[in-house]
């Protein structure tokens, strides 16, 4: 499956839902997660986040392997999200601040 990671708290652009042909992000306060028990490995999602916060759970980033259990725990609480929406105001701000993990709202 593919795996929403650390850069996309707090930037929640939202692009890559528009994309997915199986419905499988799921949205949270300030975090996307996609359900790895639909995610078909289709790769349209990866280059659609201007964040590039999308990786195949084989790649994820060194230090970031978390999102991948992280991902198939939230995504079972989180609501389906298929339309694109606005992002938060401050979304540029914190586009590629490390360590965001501690600000991940559930
Ligand atoms: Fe959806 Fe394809 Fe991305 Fe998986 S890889 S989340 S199926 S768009
Ligand atoms: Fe997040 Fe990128 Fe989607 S910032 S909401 S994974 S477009």
């Amino acid at each position: 499956a593919f795996v929403v990671t650390d850069n996309c708290i707090k930037c929640k652009y939202t692009d890559c839902v528009e994309v997915c042909p199986v419905d499988c992000f799921h949205e949270g306060p300030n975090f996307l997660a996609i359900d790895p028990d639909e995610c078909i490995d289709c790769t349209l999602c990866e280059p659609e986040c201007p964040a590039k916060a999308i990786y195949p759970e084989d790649d994820v980033p060194a230090g970031q392997e978390a999102f991948v259990a992280l991902n198939a725990e939230l995504a079972k609480g989180w609501p389906v999200l298929t339309e694109r929406k606005d992002a938060p105001a401050d979304a540029a701000e914190w586009d590629g601040k490390p360590g965001k993990l501690p600000l991940l709202q559930r």
